[in-house]
């Protein structure tokens, strides 16, 4: 009887133990904590898998339709309905907030009244050439107003008159070559660059280091035309009456050029136009091959290294040849797209895609290529603390402005010396609002 009572007291201990340990492991069973990485890993690919599936031909063919239909140069009313546009959109797909941010940065214009040209003129001052004032509407666009002629944004006024000289694409080796095989100086003359190779801020940069007057850019058939191809709207190729629009600055990447590396807010101090960062200090105009033909066709002077020579059927040669007066492409149309670049707008599609992947890859990385720590200890060593360059062994706060007010009343041009600390306290200001922003919480 003793051994049975124990035996059926140690099944009732073990039936509790096993029943413990059975609620215990259902416990432990819920509440173990998810393999987060590999779930949240699937799901990732399924919401890429979804994400990338809602990229369409057809709705970029829609977008790009609406967003070329009319001429939205920078700054102008149509830009704003445009952005007021795709802000409207952005808040439709559902995007939490999409805010409109105001800048007021140096923008360049072409006068629509008197638009520039070049001209040559012969001995006794008459004009025998001249080149367009606008290039030819394409089919479609007559009634569109507001298409600015051709102009380099932020080319630099005036009339320079002199000789013209061909330097191929203006690239720092081809200037080496004229100096240096050819032996011609540029000094005083009007250069004429083909496009291409190299950025054209660059081509102007290298013009005035040469100590030309102005320059001329075109576009050379053998860089801007395929063999076989019609010009538009017959085909793809540019038709000769189209100029390449686009800015000539050198930025390096300063910005704004009147509040380099600043934003050009209100509050930001702002340089004065003749100390803008990048500005040429010559003019700069674009013309079509239509037009260079006739420039290029009546050059003297020496003849080129072969690779110079374009595919406009005139002679190529180097010049110093003649007098000249100073005073985004048309043809890059919707239709352009539709009917050549590419019709069933796939190719988009599918780049489209790479980059909505990238975005949407990088917007889900846990660690964001940002490190805060290193951006407050740059902030507190540049801006708001820093040892003062007048005392090594002293340290201040807000040095730019310490430093600009430093014996601000012996400075020997008061003004300029007033507007430094102009500049210093819309640099600190920038800096509050920039830390202010990044204390905000997200979304
Ligand atoms: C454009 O040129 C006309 C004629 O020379 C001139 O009267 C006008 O002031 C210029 N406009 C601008 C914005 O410079
Ligand atoms: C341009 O306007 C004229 C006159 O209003 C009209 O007859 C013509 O069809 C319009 N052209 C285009 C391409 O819209
Ligand atoms: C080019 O010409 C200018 C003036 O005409 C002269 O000052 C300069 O020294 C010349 N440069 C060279 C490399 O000969
Ligand atoms: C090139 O110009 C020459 C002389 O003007 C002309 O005889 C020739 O037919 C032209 N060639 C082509 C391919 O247009």
């Amino acid at each position: 009887m003793g051994a049975k009572k124990k035996l059926v007291r140690w099944l009732q201990w073990f039936t509790v133990f096993a029943l413990l340990f059975f609620v215990g492991f259902i416990i432990g069973w819920f509440a173990r904590p998810t393999d987060t990485r590999h779930q949240t890993h699937e799901q990732k690919s399924d919401f890429l898998q979804e994400f990338l599936g809602e990229i369409h031909a057809t709705n970029i063919r829609q977008y790009l339709w609406k967003l070329t239909r009319l001429p939205h140069l920078a700054g102008t009313e149509q830009n704003l309905r445009l952005a007021e546009q795709i802000q409207e959109d952005w808040l439709k797909f559902g995007l939490d907030s999409a805010r409109l941010v105001w800048y007021d940065v140096l923008l360049s214009y072409p006068n629509t009244t008197r638009p520039n040209f070049i001209c040559v003129v012969d001995q006794h001052g008459d004009e025998v050439i001249r080149s367009s004032l606008a290039e030819p509407v394409p089919e479609g666009y007559e009634n569109v107003s507001e298409i600015v002629p051709p102009y380099n944004a932020f080319s630099a006024p005036g009339q320079p008159e002199g000789e013209l000289v061909y330097v191929n694409y203006g690239r720092t080796e081809d200037f080496f070559k004229l100096q240096r095989e050819i032996g011609v100086n540029c000094t005083g003359k009007i250069l004429i660059a083909r496009y291409g190779k190299i950025f054209r801020g660059n081509k102007v940069k290298n013009a005035i280091l040469a100590g030309a007057k102005g320059l001329i850019l075109y576009s050379d058939p053998a860089d801007y035309c395929a063999e076989g191809v019609k010009p538009y709207p017959e085909g793809w190729n540019l038709p000769g009456g189209g100029a390449q629009r686009g800015n000539v600055l050198n930025l390096n990447g300063a910005g704004d050029p009147l509040t380099p590396g600043y934003p050009a807010k209100e509050y930001t101090y702002r340089l004065s136009l003749d100390k803008g960062v990048g500005l040429p200090k010559i003019p700069v105009h674009p013309i079509g091959y239509g037009d260079a033909f006739h420039l290029l066709k009546n050059m003297g002077g020496a003849s080129l290294p072969p690779d110079w020579k374009g595919a406009l059927n005139v002679s190529y040669r180097i010049g110093p040849g003649f007098i000249g007066d100073f005073a985004q492409n048309v043809y890059e149309t919707f239709e352009l797209v539709e009917h050549f670049y590419d019709p069933a707008f796939r190719r988009m599609e599918a780049v489209t895609r790479v980059r909505g992947g990238l975005a949407f890859r990088l917007a889900d990385a846990a660690v964001l290529p940002l490190d805060c720590n290193e951006y407050a200890l740059a902030l507190s060593q540049h801006v708001v603390f820093a040892p003062s360059s007048h005392n090594k062994y002293a340290g201040e706060s807000f040095p730019g402005i310490y430093d600009a007010l430093f014996d601000i009343e012996n400075a020997e041009q008061p003004e300029a010396a007033w507007s430094e600390v102009k500049r210093q306290i819309s640099v600190a200001a920038f800096t509050v609002n920039a830390a202010a922003d990044t204390l905000r919480p997200v979304a």
